[in-house]
């Protein structure tokens, strides 16, 4: 059967192999004293908090789950909107906000909206695969621009500027950034919007784990910058909800009824239990929960990362965000006679069993060099990892 070129040109998600092996491998070790552990995953290790299930149950037992508009529910649109301006200062009108099937579906509409067939968008190297993959998808061209730790691995100005072509329709940043965990200072970020929008392109920007920052200098949404910015966000990560498949796109106002016709037709709406749940989200209690569990997130940065250090692991940037740590595995890898970071995170499953993710996923660059430790796992597992690596490497 003949494969379209659209998903031909789609790579695989090389993450997904690894955490296949790992799972192979921890049915192997499950019963010795030193059974898998899981650093390679990018998802909280909490679930939604009390009132988000109560409500979740809630829906059900009413039968509260017909079609939603495609646009979401007016009421959970204003709470997302309530929740911009408490958190952030930043008036962003209901009107603007479409909820979707988490960020991957707000993706999806962004690029199918402003991605013309040929149209070139430039996105950092590194960066979370599945961006690309929606604007390939899309039938664009995703341009990987080599970034380096002194900008945070994060897009500049000028390298937007030198970068840009005849082709070149807009950029799609991630900030906080999966897999550093580095965000675009918020000058930076002004100037970037500058270029692209003298250059009459767009500025896509992925902020799905701004509500997961850890320092003030960065904890501001691109919102507050123009009404122009186009916003992904999601409920999975800050709000602890990834299999609720739940999230919300900010865009200008002309964009929301071309955004809306391609939901209807797409998706018709998002999971109608998930939104009614979501409104519980943005409850006194559940918001000091989730502040609770972001201090937590930000401790266990906090140790992790030295620890890493300490064994030639180096973090060139500490992330101000999310819950990861990308490191230089060069130096250990060479210890353990491989090279390269995807033989390495095989060589540290299989002698210390820890599953890591590699660097290749992310790019081309220089992402050989580079391994991505998710910091979403229990403080005790974060300690017993560190202890295996010590041995590995000692
Ligand atoms: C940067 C980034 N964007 C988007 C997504 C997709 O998230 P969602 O679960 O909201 O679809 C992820 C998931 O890990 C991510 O890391």
């Amino acid at each position: 059967m003949r494969i379209s070129q659209r998903a031909e040109r789609i790579e695989p998600f090389y993450v997904m192999e690894v955490a296949k092996a790992a799972q192979t491998m921890a049915r192997e070790v499950a019963h010795t004293d030193r059974p898998m552990l899981f650093l390679n995953i990018g998802e909280p290790d909490f679930t939604a908090p009390p009132l988000v299930q109560e409500a979740a149950v809630r829906a059900v037992r009413a039968g509260a789950t017909q079609y939603t508009q495609a646009t979401g529910l007016s009421e959970l649109r204003e709470r997302i909107s309530g929740w911009y301006r408490q958190r952030f200062g930043v008036e962003v009108p209901a009107r603007r906000i479409v909820v979707t099937a988490g960020a991957s579906a707000a993706l999806q509409l962004a690029c199918l909206t402003l991605v013309e067939a040929g149209d070139e968008i430039l996105l950092p190297d590194p960066s979370y695969p599945c961006n690309r993959h929606f604007v390939t998808a899309a039938g664009g061209d995703a341009v990987l621009v080599p970034t380096t730790a002194a900008e945070r691995f994060q897009l500049s100005a000028e390298k937007v500027e030198a970068a840009w072509t005849d082709k070149t329709r807009g950029v799609l940043l991630a900030s906080p950034s999966n897999p550093t965990g580095t965000s675009i200072a918020p000058d930076e970020l002004r100037r970037i919007h500058e270029v692209v929008t003298r250059r009459g392109g767009v500025t896509l920007i992925d902020e799905i784990y701004l509500g997961l920052s850890y320092d003030d200098a960065f904890a501001q949404t691109a919102l507050a910058i123009d009404d122009q910015v186009i916003s992904i966000n999601s409920f999975s990560k800050y709000f602890n909800m990834t299999g609720w498949r739940l999230g919300w796109l900010v865009v200008p106002e002309a964009l929301v009824p071309v955004v809306e016709r391609l939901a209807q037709n797409l998706f018709i709406c998002a999971s109608t239990i998930s939104q009614y749940a979501a409104l519980a989200c943005f409850e006194p209690e559940s918001i000091t929960e989730y502040e609770r569990r972001r201090a937590e997130f930000k401790a266990r940065r906090d140790w992790f990362i030295p620890q890493l250090d300490a064994l030639g692991l180096k973090v060139p940037v500490m992330p101000d965000g999310a819950f990861y740590a990308w490191a230089d595995c060069s130096g250990m890898a060479a210890k353990l006679g491989v090279s390269g970071s995807w033989d390495f995170a095989f060589e540290v499953m299989k002698r210390a069993h820890l599953a890591i993710t590699p660097g290749r996923d992310f790019g081309t660059a220089d992402t050989g060099r580079f391994v991505r430790f998710s910091t979403a796992s229990s403080m005790a597992h974060l300690e017993e990892s560190i202890a295996r690596l010590r041995a590995l490497a000692a």
